[in-house]
């Protein structure tokens, strides 16, 4: 199968110097990356800035505006990125010079790549990411609903042990019919080859659902 895979931060500038950005590693998509390889799949990794190499083997390209572009060749998209919500409304050609006590920055909404992607008699698979400090199972289910995904996984980072920028993880995964499976927790990497098996499965079941 193809896998479209994102994966680590994203960056929004607000000055030639400056950015708003997240603590996203992107060590559960690369680990995601890996195991869909080691399995036989095809992998593009679609990478915001993050201090890893791309598993030999995979395409690695390196914005995250490039899913609309290869998602239809894709059986298969995994939105483990942290995408950013808000930007710069406008963002200054010159360095902000430091003047008053307070500074007022204007946010607008970014895009929202995944609830922005194809609906009706969509071939590939949606998986999104859910990362939670509170109400893991509501927030993932909303999500799941609102942003069309065929499986939410969701995983809780109010921990320091798991989640954001640790090796370990532990994840909850909604499915569109409402069944659920907790996997506890365990490296990111052991973590990976259990979800690549869930979906790639799903997808599976989807195809002979259709013939
Ligand atoms: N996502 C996206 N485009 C955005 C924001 C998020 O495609 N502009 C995707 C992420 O890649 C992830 C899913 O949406 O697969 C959920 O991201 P998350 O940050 O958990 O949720 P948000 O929709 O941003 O909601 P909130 O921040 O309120 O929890």
């Amino acid at each position: 199968m193809r896998f479209l895979i994102t994966a680590g931060p994203t960056r929004e500038p607000i000055d030639p110097v400056r950015y708003i950005s997240n603590r996203s590693s992107g060590k559960m998509g690369y680990a995601i990356a890996e195991a869909a390889l080691e399995a036989g799949h095809d992998v593009i990794l679609i990478s915001g800035p993050v201090n890893l190499d791309p598993p030999p083997g995979v395409r690695a390209v390196s914005i995250l505006t490039s899913v609309h572009r290869h998602i239809r060749d894709s059986d298969l998209l995994v939105m483990c990125a942290a995408v950013a919500d808000y930007k710069a409304q406008k963002v200054s050609a010159t360095k902000i010079k430091k003047r008053d006590e307070h500074l007022v920055l204007d946010l607008i909404l970014t895009r929202d790549i995944l609830a922005s992607l194809p609906n009706k008699d969509r071939q590939f698979l949606v998986v999104g990411f859910a990362a939670e400090t509170n109400d893991v199972e509501e927030n993932a289910a909303k999500k799941l609903r609102e942003k069309n995904c065929d499986i939410i996984v969701a995983n809780d980072i109010s921990s320091v042990d798991s989640g954001m920028e640790s090796d370990a993880n532990e994840v909850t995964i909604f499915f569109r019919n409402g069944e659920k499976k907790k996997i506890s927790r365990a490296p990111k990497k052991i973590l990976a080859r259990e979800l690549v098996k869930i979906f790639s499965h799903s997808r599976e079941k989807r195809l002979t659902k259709k013939m």
